[in-house]
């Protein structure tokens, strides 16, 4: 560095951190620069979240030297964290589902009459602050009641009504759709000034390319280098952060099942959201759902497995109609769902990676009262094996795990369950590029041996990735169907941005989709 240029914002140098059985961080250097967006990428487990969580207070290193505008400090704790400029917004929220928006946005630092917390005024501040950042959420709805994508923008608003100087956000946006992850970005443009920066973590390649100056790459716990975006290519990135490459403009083949139906759902509406959709799923069908965040895609595979009550309409199950209250009789009968929030409903994080594969499947490996505890260890494995799931040994618990590797282990849990027909909602959240391939693998080889899937997914790519046709939800109607090769981000996204009026029926929408070409105007 020469001596004219200002000293960094922040400097890490030789970060060491050790859990039993895992080396998480390794000599590890990072160097942020005012005015910067510094993305930091790797796979799944390579240590992301903990070199952040060293940054904030929450991890003491075991080695490292960390520096602040050239000085050397040490973070001791997330106050210490704080007062030193350093705002974190976790991957899993550290949101209070019973509380507010504005008590979350506000906690601990309450505007107050005497010892009593001033409501009034705190709402009233929490909506200026909601919307001098543009984000429209109510600042007295439970955060409980909340989608995961509005509760990932009450998590960004807290972290910027600190006042930081340093803003790291750790997949910020696995939740977000696209118009949310450019509200975001807008965001964090306005905040970034040569006093200011913000390392960026996320799987999505991309959002880097489009938000940060320079990228960083971990793997396995060791630092590997970094890069100058504009200057190079983000096939070189995946490279050097999985050290193969990876194929990520991948389609789906057309469909070649025997076009017999499994699912079938007729009519449904539901009291919040749905307007009469209609849809059937064939035998080794991949169905892709996509819409924008509110069309309604999780509230039609809540409505499905009776999660939430449908006030009108059919599910009929391999012909027949079936009457289902609960998730779990819908995995009684065969389908299986993978919820989107995978902390409320996915895994016990508290139960080890052997025990939440196999938990819901444990009747298969009783037998005459005994449990078979070698199989069950077996099939653990063996999925910790095929879904290359980073952990010391299968009695991990499943809350010492990275946040990618957590998500593998809900998607082993379902394919142990053995439904034969699985509802899977935003599967790859917070999954690495490399770990996304392979997932799409085997979907692909589930609907191979027959098994049938419905796919929600906010990205695109992963939408025409995986699926053989693909449903597009508007605001909570299905707004029309499109093959495989009819399916593109085009088609798509024009599909999904239809407002009410333009939509005539299901069936209409898709013959518009195909014949009808937007008139420019
Ligand atoms: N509290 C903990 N106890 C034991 N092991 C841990 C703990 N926290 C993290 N690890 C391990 O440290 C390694 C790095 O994890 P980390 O969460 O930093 O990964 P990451 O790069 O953020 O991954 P992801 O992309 O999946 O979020 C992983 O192998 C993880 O299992
Ligand atoms: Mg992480």
């Amino acid at each position: 560095m020469s001596p004219d240029q200002a000293a960094p914002l922040l400097e890490v140098r030789g970060a060491a951190k050790a859990f039993p059985g895992v080396k998480a961080l390794d000599g590890v250097d990072l160097t942020l620069f005012g005015g910067e967006v510094l993305a930091l990428i790797g796979e799944n487990g390579a240590g992301k979240s903990t070199l952040m969580k060293l940054l904030s207070g929450v991890y003491t290193p075991d080695e490292g030297e960390f520096f602040v505008d050239g000085e050397p400090v040490e973070i001791t704790s997330p106050a210490r964290a704080e007062e030193l400029g350093i705002a974190i917004i976790h991957q899993e929220f550290n949101l209070v589902p019973d509380l507010t928006v504005a008590q979350n946005i506000y906690l601990g630092r309450e505007p107050r009459i005497g010892p009593f917390i001033n409501e009034a005024a705190l709402n009233r501040q929490a909506r200026e602050l909601l919307d001098e950042l543009g984000l429209q959420l109510d600042p007295t709805s439970r955060v409980g009641s909340l989608t995961v994508a509005s509760q990932q923008m009450v998590e960004i608003a807290k972290a910027l009504n600190i006042n930081a100087r340093v803003l790291i956000m750790d997949e910020p946006t696995a939740a977000l759709n696209d118009a949310e992850v450019a509200t975001l970005h807008e965001l964090i443009r306005r905040f970034v000034n040569p006093a200011t920066g913000v390392i960026y973590i996320s799987h999505r390649m991309p959002e880097l390319k489009a938000i940060s100056q320079r990228i960083t790459v971990l793997r396995d716990g060791q630092y590997v280098g970094t890069v100058n975006t504009a200057e190079t290519h983000m096939d070189q990135v995946v490279g050097m952060m999985v050290g193969r490459e990876i194929d990520t403009t991948r389609r789906q083949a057309p469909y070649a099942g025997d076009g017999s139906v499994v699912l079938a759902v007729e009519g449904l509406s539901t009291r919040s959201k749905l307007k009469n959709v209609s849809l059937t799923l064939r035998k080794g069908e991949i169905l892709g759902v996509a819409g924008l965040m509110g069309a309604g895609r999780t509230e039609l595979a809540r409505a499905i497995v009776g999660a939430d009550p449908m006030s009108s309409g059919t599910v009929s199950i391999h012909g027949t109609p079936r009457t289902i209250h609960s998730p779990a009789a819908a995995a009684a009968a065969g389908v299986g769902y993978l919820s989107e929030d995978r902390k409320a409903l996915g895994v016990i994080t508290s139960q080890s990676v052997r025990d939440n594969i196999v938990l819901s499947s444990l009747p298969r490996f009783f037998r005459r009262g005994l449990g078979d505890e070698r199989g069950i260890d077996d099939v653990a494995r063996e999925y910790t094996d095929r879904l290359r799931i980073k952990t010391p040994s299968i009695r991990q618990l499943v809350k010492n795990l990275s946040g990618g590797n957590q998500q593998k282990v809900v998607i082993a849990k379902w394919l142990v369950r053995d439904c034969d027909i699985l509802i899977f909602d935003e599967p790859t959240r917070g999954i690495d590029v490399g770990a996304k391939a392979e997932i799409y693998d085997l979907l692909n080889s589930l609907a191979a041996e027959g098994k049938s899937l419905i796919v929600i997914s906010s990205e695109l790519p992963e939408v025409l990735a995986v699926s053989h046709r693909v449903a597009v939800m508007c605001e909570g109607r299905l707004v029309g169907e499109l093959d495989q090769h009819e399916a593109s981000q085009e088609s798509i996204m024009d599909l999904a941005t239809r407002t009410e009026s333009a939509v005539a029926g299901p069936h209409s929408a898709s013959q518009a989709a195909v014949t009808e070409r937007p008139v420019s105007s």
